[in-house]
């Protein structure tokens, strides 16, 4: 299984990407040291958008990445498998679509997946502080999700300090991901609330160049 470095912070989101020329984004973005994108999963019920299915996850890994699927739908628990069997390496679901976290936390990882808890805008920090124990990832949302091009919301990072300061103090081995809005006016915010792995689409993909968004991005969260 291909483990993400942990020095790697950004992590392009396909949404934004061109799929008349994905793969060719994709090569890019690996050429100068990606190794971990984020493949955006919506139903048209839970967010009002529908987007990929199992096989863009199959795309990437074709493509040597490290990947992660954010499951922005009503039934996460049905559709997990079908990711996970497309070689999914993190699933998310949203506290907001299951009935007991810790329960789906645990069955994404008996599919052999890490599995991440994501909470919307509206959602307080305590719907993943509550089950953080069972998580590889948590991650916050920055924006409502649904689209992506909107703007970062500010007002979501103290949720990500208060996560940083969970993660730290009870040393978990968890990713704190954040999602949304993310760009080269804001990213060093997201990083300095404790951000470790911060997703971004259009910041990457919308512009000519996503290698040397991805770089640029990259040094900004790191603080360089
Ligand atoms: C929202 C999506 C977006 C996407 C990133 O549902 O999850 O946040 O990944 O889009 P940008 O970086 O363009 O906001």
């Amino acid at each position: 299984m291909i483990v993400a470095s942990k020095i790697q912070t950004v992590v392009p989101s396909l949404l934004a990407g061109d799929l008349s020329r994905l793969g060719v984004q994709l090569a890019s973005v690996k050429s100068v040291g990606c190794t971990w994108v984020s493949v955006d999963v919506m139903d048209g019920h839970f967010v009002p958008n529908i987007s990929f299915g199992p096989d863009f996850v199959l795309l990437a890994k074709k493509h040597g990445f490290f990947v992660d699927a954010h499951l922005m739908v009503s039934n996460p628990e049905t559709v997990a498998p079908w990711f996970a069997k497309a070689g999914a390496d993190i699933v998310t679901v949203h506290a907001e679509a299951v009935k007991d976290a810790k329960a789906a936390l645990r069955a994404i990882r008996a599919l052999g997946c890490r599995a991440g808890l994501a909470i919307k805008p509206k959602t307080s920090v305590d719907g993943i502080l509550s089950v953080l124990d069972e998580c590889d990832l948590a991650l916050v949302m920055t924006v409502e999700p649904g689209f992506g091009g909107q703007g970062f919301m500010l007002e979501m990072l103290p949720k990500v300090k208060a996560l940083r300061h969970a993660i730290d103090s009870r040393r978990l081995d968890c990713w704190l991901q954040v999602d949304g809005g993310i760009g080269l006016l804001n990213i060093a915010q997201a990083a300095e609330a404790g951000a470790d792995s911060i997703v971004a689409g259009s910041a990457v993909f919308g512009a000519e160049d996503p290698a040397a968004n991805f770089c640029a991005l990259e040094a900004k969260a790191r603080g360089k």
